[in-house]
């Protein structure tokens, strides 16, 4: 029994700050989003929504150098004999176990990926992404890219779903309501959580950045 069992906010402690779960709980409904919209062929949506993830996922990256410390890569990705020594003999950890931080990171990786990819993709119809006509040829490796790239984001969600179920119901550690509360039964970092406006301004930074690129890339010469 954990202290933190049994705690409907999943404990005392704070463990993930608000920018943290902020950018989590965006995911699975812009992933919803993404997927029917791709099927959907509504490319208006899924540009956009495509933008925000690649800036939240690339400004979960940069909170992790920057961020609060439960929020910091150094303080949960550990080395490959520390994983390994987590799956010969388990613990209890307030933030991610080494395992959960190598899917944490393959997720990141793979978001990036796939936002990354699908601006330089094309439909067979009338989409083409920003960058899409400035690579040429490359166009049709990136789109193909963008579909496999997909595969392999399903495939770690579905094995991350999995995984939390199973820590949440199995093992009974309540990570959903820490994720969504913010709090952990173990006391991880010892100093105060870093304000959500430093995260926005990040993602503000990226998104004009990402506007300025979008707006020099060369476009397709108009025929009419
Ligand atoms: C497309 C869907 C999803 C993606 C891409 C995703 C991605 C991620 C990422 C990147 C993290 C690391 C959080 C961080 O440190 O910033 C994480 C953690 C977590 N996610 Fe998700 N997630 C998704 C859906 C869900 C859903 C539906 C649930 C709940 C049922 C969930 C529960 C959690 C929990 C509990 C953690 C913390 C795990 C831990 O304590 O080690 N996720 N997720
Ligand atoms: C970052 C999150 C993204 C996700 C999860 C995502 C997901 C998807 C999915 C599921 C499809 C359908 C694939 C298939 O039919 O096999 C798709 C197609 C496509 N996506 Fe994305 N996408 C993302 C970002 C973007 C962005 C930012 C752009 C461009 C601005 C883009 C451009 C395209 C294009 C052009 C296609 C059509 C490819 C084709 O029909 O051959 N995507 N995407």
């Amino acid at each position: 029994m954990t202290r933190s069992e049994g705690l409907p906010n999943g404990g005392h402690y704070p463990v993930w700050d608000l920018a943290v779960r902020l950018i989590h709980w965006f995911l699975p409904v812009a992933i919803a989003v993404m997927w029917w919209s791709g099927q959907q062929g509504r490319m208006d949506i899924h540009e956009k929504i495509g933008y925000a993830v690649l800036c939240l996922a690339i400004t979960r990256i940069i909170w992790g150098f920057i961020g609060s410390e439960g929020a910091r890569f150094r303080s949960f990705v550990r080395g490959p004999q520390t994983v390994l020594r987590y799956l010969a003999n388990g613990g209890q950890y307030a933030g991610h176990n080494p395992l959960g931080a190598l899917s944490v990171m393959l997720l990141l990786g793979l978001l990036c990926s796939q936002g990354a990819s699908g601006m330089f993709s094309r439909d067979d119809l009338l989409f083409e992404g920003p960058f899409a006509y400035w690579v040429g040829d490359l166009s049709g490796t990136m789109t193909e890219w963008h579909k496999t790239n997909w595969l392999f984001l399903q495939g770690f969600v579905a094995l991350h779903l999995v995984s939390v179920f199973w820590h949440q119901w199995r093992k009974k550690q309540p990570l959903v309501q820490a994720m969504w509360f913010g709090k952990a039964g173990h006391k991880s970092a010892t100093t105060a959580p870093k304000p959500l406006w430093q995260a926005l301004m990040v993602a503000l930074l990226l998104g004009a950045g990402l506007w300025g690129l979008i707006s020099v890339a060369p476009v397709a010469p108009s025929y009419y």
